[in-house]
């Protein structure tokens, strides 16, 4: 089944990193995942997680989301899933190494800033389709890049296609389990009620 991931602009009123902010962020992550929950035929309503803020599936679908300051970003799947977006600043090449082992940078090809971000942005999707968050970080690596938009990382034995886009200043990554991938940029948010 083709995936819908949708992107969502949030609202610039409040300042960066206020509280305010902060609270629009993940409400037009919501609306992203209600955007994303008609698209796939999932059906509105509330979408369940843990008292620690792990999403949990609801009749068999599974759902993720990322917010970050300018962008958010939501997907709902029939397998577990996991989505990521980062904006694209400068950081300090320090670290790369962070992220990846000398092993998976060989497999992206060059040290670039793109780079970074596509390592980044699919390594925490992989870790949030497994429900686990940073503690899995170390255990996760990147083994090919079937494409200039895909890469496949692994984690506890298991590989996870994971499919890119790049928006506005921002990359995003999906878990895809090799379904085609359709990303919904989305114009605005709804006013608060
Ligand atoms: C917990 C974690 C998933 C949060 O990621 P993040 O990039 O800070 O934040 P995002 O906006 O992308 O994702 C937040 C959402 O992830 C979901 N989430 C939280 N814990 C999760 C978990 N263990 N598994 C899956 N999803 C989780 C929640 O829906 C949360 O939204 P909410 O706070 O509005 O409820 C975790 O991976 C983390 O702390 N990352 C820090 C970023 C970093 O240093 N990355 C290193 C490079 S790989």
């Amino acid at each position: 089944m083709t995936l819908h991931p949708v992107l969502v602009p949030v609202p610039d009123e409040f300042p960066l990193r206020s509280p305010q902010r902060v609270a629009q962020q993940r409400r037009a992550a919501r609306h992203a995942l209600e955007v994303c929950a008609g698209l796939c035929g999932a059906g509105p309503g509330d979408w369940p997680c843990t008292p620690d803020g792990v999403p949990l599936p609801k009749s068999g679908w599974h759902w993720s989301l990322s917010h970050k300051r300018r962008w958010a970003a939501a997907v709902i799947a029939e397998q577990p899933v996991g989505i990521d977006i980062e904006e694209v600043l400068p950081r300090d090449e320090r670290l790369y190494e962070a992220v990846g082992d000398a092993a998976e940078w060989a497999i992206l090809g060059s040290r670039s800033m793109d780079a970074f971000y596509r390592l980044w942005t699919a390594k925490e999707a992989v870790l949030k389709a497994c429900g686990v968050g940073l503690a899995g970080l170390d255990r996760c690596r990147i083994v090919d890049v079937p494409s200039a938009r895909e890469v496949v990382v692994v984690l506890a034995a298991r590989h996870w296609t994971v499919t890119h886009i790049e928006h506005d200043g921002h990359v995003a990554s999906v878990t895809s389990a090799a379904a085609p991938v359709r990303w919904h940029p989305v114009n605005s948010v709804p006013p608060a009620p």
